[in-house]
């Protein structure tokens, strides 16, 4: 199984920017090198932060695009979004109780996309209503699963994120742990920065996402710190034993020395033969 994890897209008014980068031209960016590059990839996960101010317009705009992406896309809402007005543009991805959380079949196992959104915060908030969906359908699915969701489970040690992290980590590790053998993986997005770990023993992983990107400042006190990082989406490959992430680096504008280029002999000489 390949799949493609986008992560806080953040689209906002055409021609507006944030930290100096346009949102929409690097989606659109994006999904040219990926739908060029990795075409099969059977499915693009998007996890949350898909408008910056959660706008109708956004959204409508966001619908008409993935109208003409040739593979599934499955989108999650992040603190940056309005569940209210995603759910007016994208109704079938609301669920009874009114969270946008939904099954995903996949060649391999199950994808659970995760509603980790909450009113007036940019905490995410996994409540009992949402833990108990959760834990019907780890109960129903045989396995493998796989989660999607926005906001990290798991602190990451510089204080501005972890303010904003999942607040109900203890909620969500408690629902999760009993089914840790079927869990095979857990996709957040949220820091704006590369991040792996596990939580009870189920490993996780983040790309730095499409825009603007984060620092690890574990000094930081009040605001996460940026930098000059390319923007980034994830390539995942799977088998029944085994999960690889990448993070590809799409906007990376530097020199890449591969097969065909003209110093990739020399390349080739200082690093490899001995
Ligand atoms: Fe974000
Ligand atoms: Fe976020």
């Amino acid at each position: 199984m390949k799949i493609l994890q986008f992560t806080d897209i953040h689209l906002t008014r055409q021609g507006d920017t944030i930290g100096g980068r346009d949102p929409n031209a690097n989606f659109a960016k994006a999904l040219a090198h990926a739908l060029d590059l990795h075409g099969d990839a059977e499915a693009l996960f998007i996890t949350g932060d898909l408008s910056d101010w959660g706008d109708e317009d956004d959204y409508a705009r966001l619908k008409s695009i993935i109208a003409d992406i040739p593979m599934p896309v499955h989108l999650m809402i992040g603190n940056h979004d309005d569940r209210q007005l995603f759910t007016s543009v994208f109704p079938e991805l609301g669920n009874e109780d009114g969270f946008v959380q939904y099954a995903v079949q996949m060649s391999l196992g199950t994808a659970l996309c995760l509603d980790t959104w909450g009113p007036d915060t940019h905490a995410g908030h996994f409540c009992e209503d949402r833990a108990r969906w959760l834990t019907t359908q780890l109960e129903q699915i045989d396995g493998p699963v796989w989660l999607f969701m926005h906001h990290n489970p798991v602190p990451i040690h510089v204080a501005p994120m972890d303010k904003i992290m999942l607040l109900d980590a203890e909620r969500f590790g408690a629902t999760i742990a009993p089914f840790a053998q079927k869990i095979r993986h857990i996709f957040h997005g949220h820091c704006h920065m590369p991040l792996s770990g596990s939580l009870h023993g189920i490993p996780f992983s983040a790309p730095r996402g499409t825009n603007h990107a984060g620092w690890p400042d574990f000094s930081a006190t009040r605001l996460l710190a940026s930098a000059e990082l390319p923007e980034s989406y994830a390539v995942i490959f799977a088998t029944p034993n085994s999960v690889m992430t990448h993070m590809v680096e799409f906007g990376y504008a530097g020199e890449i020395k591969g097969e065909g280029t003209p110093d990739y002999a020399d390349w080739d000489r200082m690093t490899m033969v001995r």
